[in-house]
């Protein structure tokens, strides 16, 4: 009967059991994986091969066969090293153990035995709770796997540990009492941006109802600074949502000793020349593209114009969606995708004079952009540069916390709304604009008026009444009033002028 032992593999960001097995026998000395095992898991012999040798524990003359079950799904990964060594200790009587099967092991080693930090421990523990498992894993893991409230689990420096332990000579530290402080340390603040009140504003009801965001304006004008403090003014995350990006981090290879958990929502910001699969994700076996890297949090896509056709298209899906399905020939998985789009660019201006350009070249350069993407885009802001002796100046400048404050003040409407916190009025059907939505008849009047004098468009018509929708949760207002259209109003003004 071989000996077995429990691990698991990873479909998108799930984790699967594997079952494996070791068989030693007599035969032609020999050493083989097979399960279909992916190159790095092949590599594991020869990690494992030298582990046994250097700890005096290799079966010597002897035919190995490893199976990894079940056979018919790839396996990559370098966590198998540890289960694989103790499959091999187990069948050859140099571990004791009846209960092994009440385990999840992972880890990688080096070739003296250490144990290193492997991807996908947050996906392996939430696995190993539900089915009721002890989770042995590298000691780097560990703060990652805590993140799982009443997980059974046990880190340890090298695989002499886990074998002393396993035999009942040696118990690790008792990790129950371990705090991880999960407060978010954003290393910027709104209060650092001086002026640009109005851009503010428009970003505290893209944080407030879910809106995408373009901001236009030249160089230097501080757009790159505005959108990467987005992420401070939305609310403080759930611990569902620290647990859900960093499960996307953790099998994206992106942890590491100083960032074992993502605490702060994410700010990806992928240049230009990025290529679809960087943006979307993929590859074998499949990795979360900038999409999901940017779950919970923000995307900012700089110099938005400059972005191939082809990549703005792609990011179709996850914004209907909010999660991105990446097909194979044999499977397919799905990663989350759920964030906030921010693009920049700066207006088209005459490189000699730098005046503005003129208005049918304004429009060309601006119907460049992708409609559907546009389609999803309820907010257009002009950035302009804040004079120097401005920027120069102490005023006190509201912080972060003060706006998320009132950020989350609206969420929390909309939560009571929708019954979800993962919708916001920005996600509005039709239907629900209909059913949410109460014009009284000044504001009624206001928005036809406004629709004939800028020739609103359609869609600009549904985003204005959401955007309004947003404008009035943050003060708390049931009803929409004139004064929230008359602003909704502002930030679709600049579309349909050079649209339409
Ligand atoms: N409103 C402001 N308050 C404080 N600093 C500012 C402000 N605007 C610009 N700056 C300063 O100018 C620098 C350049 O701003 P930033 O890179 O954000 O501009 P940008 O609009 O993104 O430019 P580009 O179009 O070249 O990307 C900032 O790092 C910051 O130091
Ligand atoms: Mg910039």
């Amino acid at each position: 009967m071989p000996s077995s032992v429990l691990s698991c593999y990873f479909v998108g960001i799930e984790a699967e059991e594997v079952i494996i097995e070791a068989d030693i026998s007599k035969g032609v000395p020999q050493f083989n994986i097979v399960g279909l095992p992916e190159a790095m898991v092949k590599e594991s012999r020869d990690r494992v091969n030298s582990v046994l040798k250097n700890n005096g524990w290799s079966p010597r003359l002897k035919k190995i066969v490893v199976n990894l079950a079940p056979a018919g799904v790839k396996k990559s990964g370098a966590h198998f090293d540890l289960p694989i060594a103790i499959s091999l200790l187990l069948e050859q009587g140099l571990i004791k153990k009846e209960n092994i099967n009440n385990y999840f092991l992972m880890g990688e080693l080096s070739l003296e035995g250490k144990l290193r930090g492997v991807i996908g421990t947050l996906s392996a523990a939430i696995f190993a709770k539900k089915k009721n498992k002890t989770l042995i894993i590298p000691k780097e893991n560990l703060r990652e796997a805590l993140l799982i409230k009443d997980l059974k689990v046990l880190a340890f420096n090298n695989i002499k540990e886990v074998v002393s332990f396993l035999n009942g000579e040696f118990y690790p530290e008792n990790t129950t009492e371990i705090q991880i402080d999960l407060s978010p340390d954003y290393e910027v603040d709104f209060s650092e941006v001086v002026g640009q009140y109005h851009v503010k504003r428009a970003l505290e009801i893209s944080a407030a109802g879910g809106h995408n965001v373009l901001m236009v304006g030249p160089p230097g004008s501080g757009k790159s600074m505005l959108a990467k403090r987005i992420p401070t003014i939305l609310p403080k995350m759930s611990s569902e949502e620290i647990i859900e990006t960093t499960r996307i981090y953790s099998i994206a290879k992106k942890l590491n000793k100083k960032m074992p958990v993502i605490k702060r929502r994410p700010f990806r910001a992928p240049h230009h020349t990025i290529s679809d699969v960087g943006l979307i994700g993929g590859g074998q076996p499949p990795s979360p593209g900038e999409v999901s890297l940017a779950h919970n949090g923000v995307l900012f896509l700089d110099e938005f114009p400059e972005f191939k056709r082809s990549a703005l298209e792609v990011l179709r899906q996850p914004l209907e969606d909010k999660k991105v399905q990446i097909v194979r020939a044999s499977s397919s998985v799905i990663f989350p995708a759920n964030f906030i789009l921010i693009g920049a660019m700066n207006p088209c201006t005459d490189t000699v004079s730098g005046e503005e350009c003129p208005h049918y070249i304004r429009k060309r350069y601006y119907t460049r952009l992708s409609k559907p993407l546009l389609d999803r885009i309820d907010i257009i802001v002009e950035v302009p540069r804040v004079p120097i002796n401005e920027i120069r100046s102490e005023k006190k400048r509201e912080s972060s916390s003060e706006i998320r404050e009132r950020v989350e003040f609206a969420r929390e409407i909309q939560r009571k709304r929708f019954g979800t916190p993962l919708k916001t009025n920005s996600d509005m059907s039709k239907k629900e604009i209909k059913k949410h939505i109460e014009l009284n008849n000044s504001s009624q009047k206001l928005l036809d008026f406004s629709v004939e004098k800028f020739k609103l468009s359609a869609r600009s018509y549904d985003k204005i009444l959401k955007l309004s929708r947003t404008i009035a949760d943050l003060e708390g207002a049931d009803k929409i009033e004139e004064s929230h259209i008359a602003e909704a109003i502002q930030y679709r003004i600049y579309e349909d002028s050079l649209l339409f």
